[in-house]
């Protein structure tokens, strides 16, 4: 589902590109950093996140892909120094194969991690979502998500100001449940914030 004008404005902003860089320090403490590595980004909005993968994480290449059509040209001026170890594209994260087609991506087993900066709640059919970031990863990949619960969206701030799927919305517990169900175990490799509202976390691909 796309942002409305709010949420557009917000994640385009600095105070975002700020507390990114915050998620990604928690997540790199819980599963390490991925020198190296060939991965996939889902939900890569204007490519702040797809940055951090590069630079913070230490990646080799990045596939990422955005749902919105708008966010492709903000990325793509944001990554141009990384060259063709960025990849970018128009499309879903519940089918990568689609969308990664052009780089010869988006197979089984294709990818050592899977990043997912807050998008997994903006997707109606979310547990689909799971089901291809698991599918994409090889084994003993990594998903490394940072999530807005239904706690948060829940809340007067979040119902006035932003729009989200209203059906079917995970709490932290229920993301967590639902990982194992497609091969990604998690053990104690997560964080809430805020009295739930916020989830991040690494889960493998058995
Ligand atoms: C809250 S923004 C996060 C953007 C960026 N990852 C960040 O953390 O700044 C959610 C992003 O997910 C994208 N999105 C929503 N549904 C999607 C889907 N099914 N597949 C891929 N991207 C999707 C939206 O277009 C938006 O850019």
């Amino acid at each position: 589902m796309l942002m409305n004008r709010a949420e557009t404005m917000l994640v385009n902003s600095p105070p975002r590109r700020w507390l990114q860089r915050y998620e990604a320090h928690v997540l790199a403490t819980l599963g390490g950093r991925t020198p190296g590595a060939r991965v996939a980004e889902i939900g890569c909005g204007p490519g702040g996140g797809t940055r951090l993968v590069l630079d913070r994480f230490g990646a080799a290449t990045v596939h990422a892909v955005d749902l919105d059509p708008a966010m492709l040209p903000r990325a793509r001026r944001r990554l141009a120094p990384y060259g063709d170890r960025v990849r970018l594209t128009q499309g879903s994260a519940t089918d990568l194969r689609t969308a990664f087609a052009p780089f010869d991506g988006g197979g089984d087993g294709t990818y050592d991690a899977v990043f997912d900066f807050a998008i997994v709640h903006h997707i109606p059919n979310w547990r689909d979502a799971l089901a291809e970031v698991a599918r994409v990863l090889k084994p003993g990949g990594r998903f490394y998500f940072d999530e807005v619960t239904a706690t948060a969206l829940a809340r007067r701030s979040y119902r006035l100001l932003f729009d989200h799927p209203t059906e079917d919305r995970f709490t932290a517990g229920e993301f967590l449940a639902e990982l194992p169900r497609h091969g990604l175990d998690v053990g104690d490799r997560w964080r809430t914030r805020i009295g739930g509202d916020y989830l991040l976390g690494v889960a493998q691909r058995r």
